[in-house]
């Protein structure tokens, strides 16, 4: 073990052992505490009640800059390049955009060759390979900036989601007195060689939820207008990548 795991985990069980000691916990509420945790983790919730409460806070302290966002639960590895830029098939119901903008250094240096890996619920709020009704990989796929570090991409509008409440992890919400409802947003991960990687996610001006996000990883500054153009709906992002 390294001095800073041995550091984390004793003042871990410190921070317990004082709320222990605080509340004067009984045994049975004792037991009843590591028989959520394992039912959270029966009910394969063990990500998910992680990420909605404590993700957001690793974040702030990571350092990552101030595009960063929790990666959540459901982002897959291996989504397919999509030469085309269509994230969204024709068939696919929900409000049209083009997604757009110029991949950047710090300093404002176009990035070409970068890879951004984007991934997003439908406009029904569902991920595919996590929500019944979708077809496998439907909303996920890559897509490289070209030259002039710009990107492109075709999709739907994704609708406000509720991260899924009906089991543990929506009693510890209830408990706090938080909705679970996430504002709409789009994930993606961007990266480019000599780069540090970026995981963010892009929501929507106006929406209801922006404020009040359940998982506190949302804030105005990635909240982008949905503009009118020639080619229909765009909403611009320029990811910005750090060394
Ligand atoms: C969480 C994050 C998401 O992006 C999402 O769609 C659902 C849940 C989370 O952090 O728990
Ligand atoms: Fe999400």
């Amino acid at each position: 073990m390294t001095n800073r795991t041995e550091a984390i985990v004793r003042d871990l069980l410190t921070a317990f052992n004082e709320v222990m000691d605080k509340h004067n916990i009984t045994h049975d509420e004792y037991r009843a505490g590591v028989a959520f945790l394992t039912e959270a983790a029966e009910a394969g919730e063990t990500t998910l009640l992680h990420d909605a409460l404590l993700e957001a806070s690793v974040v702030t302290h990571d350092n990552d800059g101030p595009q960063a966002q929790v990666l959540g639960p459901y982002y897959l590895p291996d989504a397919p390049i999509l030469e085309s830029g269509q994230l969204a098939g024709e068939e696919e119901s929900g409000e049209r955009v083009t997604l757009t903008g110029v991949v950047q250094d710090t300093s404002g240096n176009p990035l070409p060759n970068a890879t951004l890996d984007i991934w997003q619920s439908d406009a029904e709020g569902r991920y595919s390979n996590f929500d019944e009704g979708t077809t496998p990989g439907n909303l996920r796929g890559k897509v490289v900036s070209g030259q002039d570090g710009s990107y492109s991409v075709h999709t739907v509008v994704p609708a406000p989601y509720q991260i899924p409440h009906a089991g543990p992890t929506g009693r510890v919400l209830e408990v706090l007195g938080r909705h679970p409802w996430r504002p709409a947003h789009i994930h993606m991960i961007v990266s480019a060689d000599g780069y540090e990687p970026l995981t963010t996610q892009i929501y929507f001006e106006g929406d209801p939820y922006l404020d009040s996000d359940s998982v506190r990883a949302a804030k105005p500054e990635l909240a982008f207008p949905l503009e009118d153009s020639s080619a229909g709906k765009t909403l611009t992002f320029n990811p910005v990548l750090d060394t």
